[in-house]
């Protein structure tokens, strides 16, 4: 394995880096906990940070940022137009993806945006191997559609297979053969599939979706902002790129698509987001929409000291010592949750470790939202926050019945270097404690269902007292303890 370092045969990951500056977190007693939990309306994005002992709500902009990061805030060159920061950042990103034009924008989101007003047209489709949940609402917004083409592996749990993310290549010709070129608005390629459970891309496959794209005149989209991981992924799961220098194997990702976008809440561990092209036509469109939705061109909305953080932070996602740190640790976790039983996505992949709700809370149908259920069960008995994956996360069809999701997962995000191996072993042993009491988790139902991405804001209740019931048994099991 390149570079990767583990000791005590192979099952304790080494933290490659040292902890200076740390924040103190809480752990509530856990009638606390019910307290908040239900204030938050059984949503963990309603739960406020005090009330929070590990936050594995999400990795975005809550990355451990290094000592450069740090430092190069200090030599940021605060001005609206002409800041040399921004020819800094943007000289790092068309070296490390060979393409030619840069354009800043406040987050990924907002390039979504962007790309969505530039390529999608009312009834047009756009084809990728899964869907992210804001890129699905920017393009659904323009009145486009989504095409999900990820090979049927990618949506089994469990599987050896190591790049579940891969797009299936005949799906692809099928939905060109089906839809005509013409309304295909692009091919989009996820790095590092997100809401699948953090499943990897090979570069096999990305050049042979290049190679159909070019030859049929089809726009390739690439999402990178998991591409840090999806690297590690590249380099220790195909043998064939084991020696390959991963700016090498960056530089040709960049040269098979025609457009690359990025939340920089994930690559560069910082904040903010970029879109890059060498298509001439492309680049001036867009550039038209910069100054309108994110600001001036050589800010985007971002502050001169984050795209300071995100140069460096960039550079340092070329380093396989950093860039291991969240899948190993997301396999260790896995691991030992699979030792006890606990169902749990395979093989680990990035971004956090993915809990199968389906599984774990059999008892509980999707439209009673089991994966929801689990993450307010998951705070409940151990104050850690994680992140609904799964119908509660989709949006309802217009008639107004459910889009129920392929997967429910629960996600227990890895912020880069954030979290250290005990906190890690707390985790799985409140995990394995919950799968054993797993039959006193219900259903949950909306109280407040807001009309777009309803999972950030909507508001919850238990379809029974259930929450009571798990705090009785965890004081008659725990005892005093938090
Ligand atoms: N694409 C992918 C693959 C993402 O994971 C995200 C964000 C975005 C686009 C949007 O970027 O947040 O900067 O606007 N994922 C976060 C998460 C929110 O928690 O997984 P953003």
């Amino acid at each position: 394995m390149p570079n990767v370092k583990f000791f005590s045969g192979e099952n304790i990951p080494l933290e490659m880096h040292k902890v200076r500056m740390v924040q103190r977190v809480y752990l509530n007693p856990i009638e606390e906990r019910a307290n908040s939990i239900k204030e938050a309306g059984y949503n963990t994005f309603l739960l406020r940070n005090r009330d929070i002992f590990l936050d594995m709500l999400t990795d975005s902009g809550v990355n451990a940022m290094s000592e450069n990061q740090y430092a190069s805030m200090l030599q940021a060159d605060d001005s609206y137009a002409g800041s040399e920061t921004y020819y800094r950042l943007e000289s790092v990103l068309q070296d490390m993806f060979n393409m030619q034009y840069f354009l800043p924008a406040h987050q990924g989101r907002a390039c979504e945006h962007i790309i969505a007003k530039l390529l999608v047209t009312p009834g047009s489709t756009a084809v990728m191997n899964y869907h992210f949940t804001t890129t699905k609402a920017h393009i659904c917004m323009v009145g486009g559609e989504i095409e999900e083409i990820i090979i049927d592996e990618g949506l089994q749990i469990s599987s050896e297979l190591p790049f579940k993310g891969n797009l299936d290549i005949e799906k692809l010709k099928a939905s060109i053969a089906r839809l005509g070129k013409d309304k295909i608005c692009f091919v989009r390629i996820e790095a590092g599939t997100n809401l699948v459970g953090g499943q990897p891309v090979s570069m096999d496959n990305m050049r042979e979706v290049s190679k159909i794209c070019r030859a049929e005149g089809l726009t390739l989209v690439y999402d990178a902002s998991l591409l840090s991981d999806n690297l590690y992924f590249i380099k220790t799961r195909d043998p064939n790129f084991k020696d390959t220098d991963i700016r090498e194997i960056t530089r040709e990702i960049g040269s098979m698509m025609d457009i690359i976008y990025f939340s920089a809440r994930k690559l560069g561990a910082a904040r903010g987001g970029g879109i890059l092209t060498s298509n001439n036509e492309m680049f001036m469109k867009m550039r038209e929409m910069i100054p309108l939705y994110e600001g001036f061109l050589t800010y985007g909305g971002m502050s001169v000291r984050e795209m300071e953080a995100m140069a460096i932070g960039l550079q340092e996602s070329m380093d396989m010592d950093i860039i291991s740190q969240t899948p190993i640790f997301v396999e260790v976790l896995c691991k030992e949750l699979l030792a006890k039983g606990v169902p749990v996505v395979t093989p680990p992949g990035g971004l956090g470790c993915h809990v199968d709700a389906r599984q774990f809370c059999e008892h509980i149908p999707q439209e009673k939202y089991p994966a929801g259920a689990l993450a307010a069960a998951f705070y409940l008995c151990s104050g850690v926050r994680g992140m609904e994956r799964g119908t509660l996360s989709e949006q309802r069809n217009p008639d107004g019945s459910e889009t129920l999701a392929h997967m429910e997962l629960l996600r227990l995000a890895f912020p880069k270097r954030v979290f250290t191996l005990s906190q890690v072993k707390y985790v799985a042993d409140r995990l394995t404690w919950l799968y054993e009491n797993r039959k006193l988790i219900g259903g949950l139902t909306f109280e407040e269902e807001p009309r777009v991405l309803r999972f950030f804001f909507g508001r919850l209740k238990p379809l029974t007292n259930w929450p009571d019931e798990l705090l009785k048994k965890f004081r008659a099991d725990f005892g005093e303890s938090l």
